[in-house]
């Protein structure tokens, strides 16, 4: 069994969670994710590693509460335990001295290009690391970021702190400013991720996208996560999950995001029929 060795809430709806599971620190990487299930009858979620420490045995998980699993996920506490926690799965980031590169965050995003971004910075790179949220109170995990990155940036939507405006036009600068940048690797909403594309494609750099399409096994046997990469297809949970963000088909990804709506509303009914919130936030049955 996994148990919640430390659980923090960064925002109303984000929670960060440390969990034990030595086997899981011993060999993770950056850019690698897990596959939790909160009980033998639940549901698998695939979540991105934000962060491990190898010798106390410990994985980072920092999570957005979305629909049933989340929230349910949401209301455990420090000394409770998963039932499952599979990994690390996919890939991991491929790790170089490429010169000047610019790590992009956005939303739960920003957790997930941490460890990214550290390893980066580590094998000698320069890093500029821009990160984005709707508002102030979104913006998460900046110190960790600021430690990881060479330099940091963060922007807001509505500009109630740092650079009022989008990731993307801050990014936009850097390369009309400077044209030593060699790789951009960008993770979080897939609007987001696309549109980073795009403002990428006019300039010499590589752009790597983390894609989180919906899985069920993680091993490559389902086909749920299948996208399609430069006419290919590609299983995200096997291939992935980073591609090159300019090869993705992104209208048939978001377009498979979206492909159990019905079922996921009709889960989250039934699941508030059947538990009640508290006044401290906490779901009971
Ligand atoms: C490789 C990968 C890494 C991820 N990392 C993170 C992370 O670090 N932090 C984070 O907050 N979220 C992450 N996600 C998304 C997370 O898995 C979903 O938010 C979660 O599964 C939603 O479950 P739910 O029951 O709460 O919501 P639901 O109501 O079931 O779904 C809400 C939305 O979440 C997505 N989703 C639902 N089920 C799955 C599934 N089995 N697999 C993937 N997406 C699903 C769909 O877009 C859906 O519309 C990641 C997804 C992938 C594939
Ligand atoms: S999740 Fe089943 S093939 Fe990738």
């Amino acid at each position: 069994m996994y148990k919640i060795i430390q659980k923090e809430r960064l925002h109303q709806i984000i929670y960060s969670m440390w969990i034990e599971a030595p086997q899981v620190a011993q060999s993770v990487q950056p850019g690698q994710f897990i596959i939790l299930m909160i009980q033998e009858k639940g549901e698998r979620i695939p979540l991105t590693v934000a962060d491990f420490d190898r010798e106390r045995g410990l994985i980072r998980i920092v999570f957005q509460v979305v629909g049933k699993t989340t929230d349910e996920l949401s209301t455990l506490e420090e000394g409770d335990k998963l039932f499952s926690f599979i990994g690390p799965l996919g890939k991991k980031t491929e790790i170089e001295d490429y010169g000047t590169v610019v790590t992009v965050g956005g939303g739960t995003g920003i957790a997930c290009i941490h460890p990214i971004t550290r390893a980066l910075k580590e094998a000698g790179n320069k890093v500029i690391s821009i990160i984005g949220a709707r508002s102030k109170d979104l913006i998460i995990m900046e110190e960790e970021l600021k430690k990881a990155s060479s330099r940091l940036i963060v922007t807001t939507d509505d500009g109630s702190y740092g650079r009022k405006g989008f990731v993307t036009q801050v990014l936009k600068e850097l390369l009309d400013q400077d044209k030593s940048i060699k790789k951009v690797w960008t993770i979080g909403p897939a609007i987001m991720m696309k549109v980073t594309c795009e403002t990428t494609r006019p300039y010499p750099v590589e752009t790597i996208v983390s894609l989180n399409s919906i899985m069920v096994d993680g091993t490559g046997m389902c086909g749920s996560c299948r996208v399609t990469i430069g006419k290919e297809s590609k299983f995200v949970c096997t291939d992935g999950p980073e591609f090159d963000g300019q090869l993705v088909d992104w209208e048939e990804f978001m377009n498979r995001l979206t492909r159990y709506k019905l079922q996921e509303k009709r889960s989250w009914e039934i699941y508030q029929e059947h538990t009640h919130l508290c006044t401290c936030g906490r779901r009971t049955n």
